[in-house]
């Protein structure tokens, strides 16, 4: 059941392309809309200075799309999202996703210090685990997968323990299957490290 819910998702998702032919994605249109609703969250740039919440800026258009299409269909249950995305049209999802895309990406103004043990520690779990293979080596993203060089450590942490302990589901399973049985030190370690990443 779930599963056929998530594969109407995904083929939603695949088929703007073909739904929209000559309207393409607006980044300006975006911009707009953006200001009037993201932005009080997700910084006037795209860049969160709100624990908990994500920035935006530099992700890749179809990770934006996906999730915007996760939270209105509830499939990713955020209520606050869920409220925000509830009733966009899938041109205004693909006009947000144009605009924050569109953003130069970049870290928050509050950043923690860098600390170098739990960088190395990071580092080496990043590499053992094959992050980088998804989310490409430099962890720009690309595609569906999520850019997580400069993203908010807290929101990384919180986001990876939801999906270990089965409270966030994505379009797929493949984070769920990733963070399985990953321990809360490692977790902080990896958070720190890809937060520091520019
Ligand atoms: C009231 C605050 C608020 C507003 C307004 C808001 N968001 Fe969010 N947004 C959040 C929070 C909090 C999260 C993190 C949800 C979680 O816990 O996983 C989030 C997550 C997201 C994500 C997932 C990003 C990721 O890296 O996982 C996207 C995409 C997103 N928001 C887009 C938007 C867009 C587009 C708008 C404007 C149309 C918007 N948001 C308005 C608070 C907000
Ligand atoms: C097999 C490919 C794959 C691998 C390996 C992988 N990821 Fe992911 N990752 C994804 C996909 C796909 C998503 C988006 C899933 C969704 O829709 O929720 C994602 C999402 C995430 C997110 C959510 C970010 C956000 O902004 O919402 C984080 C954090 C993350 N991955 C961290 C990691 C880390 C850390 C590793 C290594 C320990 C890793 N990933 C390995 C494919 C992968």
């Amino acid at each position: 059941m779930r599963v056929s819910i998530l594969a109407a998702a995904l083929a939603a998702a695949l088929a703007f392309p073909l739904a929209l032919p000559a309207a393409a994605q607006d980044a300006r249109r975006g911009q707009a809309l953006a200001a009037d609703i993201c932005a009080a969250c997700h910084g006037p740039e795209g860049r969160s200075q709100m624990p908990g919440v994500p920035s935006l800026a530099g992700q890749p258009a179809e990770f934006v799309t996906m999730q915007m299409i996760l939270f209105r269909e509830g499939l990713r249950a955020v209520p606050v999202m869920q409220q925000v995305a509830q009733g966009r049209s899938d041109q205004e999802i693909e006009d947000l996703a144009a605009w924050f895309a569109s953003l130069p990406p970049g870290p928050p103004d509050d950043r923690p210090a860098r600390n170098a043990e739990l960088l190395a520690r990071g580092q080496a779990v990043a590499a053992r685990s094959n992050c980088g293979v998804c989310h490409l080596p430099n962890f720009a993203g690309r595609n569906q997968i999520p850019r997580l060089a400069g993203q908010r450590e807290d929101f990384l942490a919180q986001t990876m323990a939801e999906y270990r302990d089965n409270r966030r589901s994505g379009s797929d399973t493949q984070m769920n299957a990733v963070m399985y049985g990953m321990p809360d030190a490692d977790i902080a370690a990896l958070a720190h490290f890809l937060s520091q990443q520019d």
